[in-house]
């Protein structure tokens, strides 16, 4: 069998997946979760590329650490001074798990927004005209690798072709003749589709022409061994919490000049060398970006997580994940009805993400349906990247399907079934839209107890604080 798949033929059709196992144990894997029809079943959580479940070994990490956690950098005692040496440890062993160069920085954020973010107020102007650095950037991307560059630099973004190759000869056209840019900022694996463009021409094309590359890592890292060194990447973003690592820490990672000269991301304590009320000398290197006391827990978790996959052989990370993911798209296009969104469907070596609709049931029903009968955890809406789901056709949304080196095999075969028994039967519980959300009729479901909780909070009720999902007609 094929450990990737590049064209889902419907001649082709893998075995089932039922008896493949997890690649590393992640926390709460047997967690069971209450049905309207009241069963508990084991929760399948195939929503890994929006949050992932923390590794053992990051828990275990963790509560190994809590007992030493003291204030860091400027505490005197023991404990101050062991936890401020496993902060510099964790940020070490986050450069090392990708691919750091000696004189590149790394800096602990809060996820891969905050990371670009940070990066995007770094991007010096452009010396000729005096105005914000120019950056180039497709329209497949996350939000989080478009806004910043649109709000604080001269933002390019190019409309994606239907194939990678395509897509490749715009880039290389409009850095050889719209330039010069500063920057070029690309995905490393789509949240949409797991798909994303090779990374060495992408690197070539940009730094032949002067610019530099900025990876969003959110999706790539957490599955794929990634080098900066390697593949001459300039600077790369990722989260704790998409990586098994949910502590609130990320990191932004690579070359030292722009973020030694950029605007310190938080000013306060701790990033500034001297104060006077005239003016400030800031820090430079990783301290001028991380004013404030520091997330220690978040990097420890993070560097745990990064240990732990680092030492898992890839060829097993990603036979794993080819074999969940081809059977994700094919059980799918195989069920009538539904279709499976695809930016490129020539890419290469895509990751765990699998987006798709079901005609005549609104995504956000699917997603209800999944969790209310079935015991399975998808994200349903616009993910965060509504220009491509625009350019695709998809603005009414879509469901995804996401896995990881927790997941089983089984759950993929749930979720087929479910959806399969959605198109032939329907869904037997009544749903209704409440605020922009699908919601079942008269919820039976308990939370669960002890934790002071007296009901769920439906997105809608917060007002959709992500922006990601469409309002539902
Ligand atoms: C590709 C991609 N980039 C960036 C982000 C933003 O990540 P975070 O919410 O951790 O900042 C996400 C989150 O889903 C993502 O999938």
């Amino acid at each position: 069998m094929p450990t990737t798949l590049q064209h889902a033929s419907p001649t082709y059709s893998p075995a089932r997946v039922d008896a493949v196992a997890p690649v590393l144990p992640v926390v709460g894997a047997d967690t069971r979760v209450p049905l309207v029809d009241g069963r508990w079943v084991p929760y399948a959580n195939l929503d890994v590329a929006a949050s992932a479940p923390a590794l053992e070994a990051v828990e275990a990490r963790v509560a190994r650490v809590l007992p030493l956690y003291a204030s860091v950098h400027r505490g005197a005692g023991y404990l101050s001074q062991v936890s401020t040496a496993l902060y510099e440890q964790a940020r070490t062993v986050i450069g090392e798990f990708v691919g750091s160069r000696d004189d590149d920085v790394v800096i602990i954020t809060r996820n891969t927004t905050d990371s670009l973010n940070l990066l995007a107020r770094c991007v010096p102007d452009d010396a000729a005209t005096g105005r914000p650095g120019r950056v180039l950037v497709l329209d497949v991307e996350h939000h989080a690798n478009l806004l910043p560059w649109q709000r604080d630099t001269d933002a390019t973004v190019l409309t994606g072709a239907p194939s990678v190759a395509e897509t490749l000869d715009l880039v290389r056209a409009e850095l050889r003749d719209s330039g010069p840019y500063a920057l070029v900022a690309i995905t490393g694996a789509s949240n949409v589709t797991g798909e994303s463009l090779p990374i060495a021409p992408v690197v070539a094309a940009a730094h032949a022409a002067g610019a530099r590359v900025v990876l969003d890592g959110a999706q790539l890292v957490p599955h794929r061994p990634f080098s900066l060194a390697q593949t001459g990447v300039d600077y790369v973003a990722f989260s704790g919490h998409k990586t098994y690592a949910p502590y609130g820490a990320g990191a932004l990672v690579g070359r030292r000049d722009w973020l030694d000269a950029g605007r310190p991301h938080l000013a306060g304590g701790g990033a500034v060398r001297r104060v006077r009320v005239t003016g400030t000398a800031w820090h430079e290197g990783p301290a001028r970006h991380e004013a404030g006391s520091p997330n220690v827990i978040g990097a420890v978790a993070l560097a745990a997580a990064a240990e732990t996959l680092g030492a898992v052989d890839p060829a097993e990370l990603a036979v794993h994940e080819a074999l969940l993911r081809d059977r994700l798209v094919v059980g799918l296009s195989e069920i009538d009805r539904v279709q499976v969104v695809r930016a490129w469907a020539d890419a290469v070596d895509p990751v765990g993400v699998v987006t798709f609709t079901v005609t005549g049931y609104d995504p956000g029903l699917v997603a209800a349906y999944l969790s209310a009968e079935h015991g399975i955890g998808v994200r349903d809406g616009r993910f965060c990247a509504h220009p491509l789901l625009g350019r695709l056709g998809f603005d009414a949304g879509a469901v995804r399907a996401s896995v990881g080196v927790g997941t089983p095999g089984s759950d993929v075969e749930r979720l087929l079934a479910a959806v399969r028994s959605l198109c032939e039967e329907g869904p037997r519980a009544q749903y209704d839209v409440v605020d922009g959300l699908w919601v079942v009729v008269d919820d039976p479901r308990p939370v669960p107890e002890g934790l002071g909780l007296t009901g769920l909070l439906a997105t809608a009720a917060l007002g959709d604080p992500t922006g990601c999902t469409p309002t539902v007609p």
